[in-house]
C-alpha cells in the first residue's frame, strides 16, 4: 500500500506514550555525541514534525530552523515552542524545496523523514546546497529490506494504526510506511557522494522491546531495519 502522509496532520506530537516520542533521546543523544559542543550552532531541522528534536537543540544553545510540510505540525511545534519559552524559527515547506539560503547551516537534522520524500535525489542535493563547507549531515531512516517490511510495514503500521485509532483519518493514512521508500544504506551513501557529502559512520537503530505500548530502541550495530548516521560535506 502506498504511504500518506495525512496523519502528520493529526498526530498528537506531544504525547508521552508516542513513538517518535520515545526515540527522542536516542536520537539526539547519538546526534550530539558525533556534533560536539552544540553552543551557537546553526542547524536546521528537516522534517520537524511538531519540534521534539528541535527542541531538544534550542535548549542547549543552538538556533534552531524546522521544516516540515504539514502546516498543523508546524502550528503545533510553534505553540508549544512559545509554551515553553524557546525561540524556533519552524517554516512549513518541502525538503524538496528547502526555504533557506546556500551555506546556511553548520548542521542538518533529518530525523526518520528520507523514506518519506518524493524526490530523495533532490533532497539530498538541497541539503548539500543549504548546509555550510564541513558542515554535518545528520540522519536516520529505514533500511528496505525483508526484515523491515515485516517489523515497520506490517507490524509498525498496525501498532500506530492502534495508537492513533481516536484520528479522523482515512484507512489509508495508516499505511504511513512505503517499503517501496525506504532507502538501502548504499544508495544513500551514493547520492551523498553525488551531492559533495562524504559519510562517517552508520548505526543500527534496534529493537529495545516494548514500554507503555511504545516500542523501544537502542543503537546497535545491525542496520537491517533502521540506521542512523551522519556525513560532512566535503
Ligand atoms: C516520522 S515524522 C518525523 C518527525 C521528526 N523528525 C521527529 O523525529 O519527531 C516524519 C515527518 O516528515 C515530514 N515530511 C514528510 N515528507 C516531507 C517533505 N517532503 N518535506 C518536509 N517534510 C516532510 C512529515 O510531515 C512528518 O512530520
Amino acid at each position: 500500500m502506498k504511504q500518506n502522509l495525512e496523519i502528520y496532520n493529526q498526530v498528537d506530537w506531544w504525547n508521552p506514550k508516542h513513538s517518535l516520542k520515545q526515540m527522542v533521546p536516542v536520537r539526539f543523544d547519538y546526534f550530539t555525541k558525533q556534533i560536539g559542543n552544540l553552543k551557537g550552532l546553526k542547524i536546521l531541522d528537516l522534517g520537524c514534525g511538531g519540534g521534539l528534536l528541535s527542541e531538544e537543540f534550542a535548549k542547549r544553545g543552538t538556533e534552531v530552523i524546522g521544516v516540515d510540510i504539514s502546516e498543523n505540525s508546524i502550528a503545533i511545534a510553534k505553540t508549544h515552542a512559545l509554551e515553553n519559552n524557546l525561540t524556533i524559527d519552524y517554516k512549513s515547506g518541502t525538503a524538496e524545496n528547502i526555504p533557506a539560503n546556500d551555506n546556511t547551516f553548520d548542521v542538518v537534522i533529518c530525523a526518520d523523514c528520507l523514506e518519506h520524500v518524493d524526490n530523495l535525489e533532490k533532497v539530498i542535493g538541497e541539503i548539500s546546497r543549504v548546509i555550510k563547507n564541513d558542515g554535518m549531515f545528520c540522519y536516520d531512516t529505514i533500511n528496505r529490506t525483508l526484515s523491515s517490511k515485516i517489523t515497520v510495514c506490517w507490524i509498525a503500521n498496525r501498532i500506530l494504526r492502534w495508537q492513533n485509532k481516536h484520528l479522523d483519518v482515512s484507512e489509508k493514512s495508516y499505511a504511513v510506511h512505503d517499503w517501496n521508500k525506504f532507502i538501502k544504506p548504499v544508495e544513500l551513501y551514493q547520492l551523498m557522494n553525488k551531492y559533495d557529502f562524504k559519510n562517517i559512520e552508520v548505526k543500527g537503530i534496534q529493537f529495545a522491546g516494548i514500554k507503555n505500548g511504545s516500542f523501544k530502541a537502542r543503537i546497535g550495530e545491525n542496520i537491517k531495519i533502521a540506521y542512523i548516521g551522519y556525513a560532512r560535506k566535503k
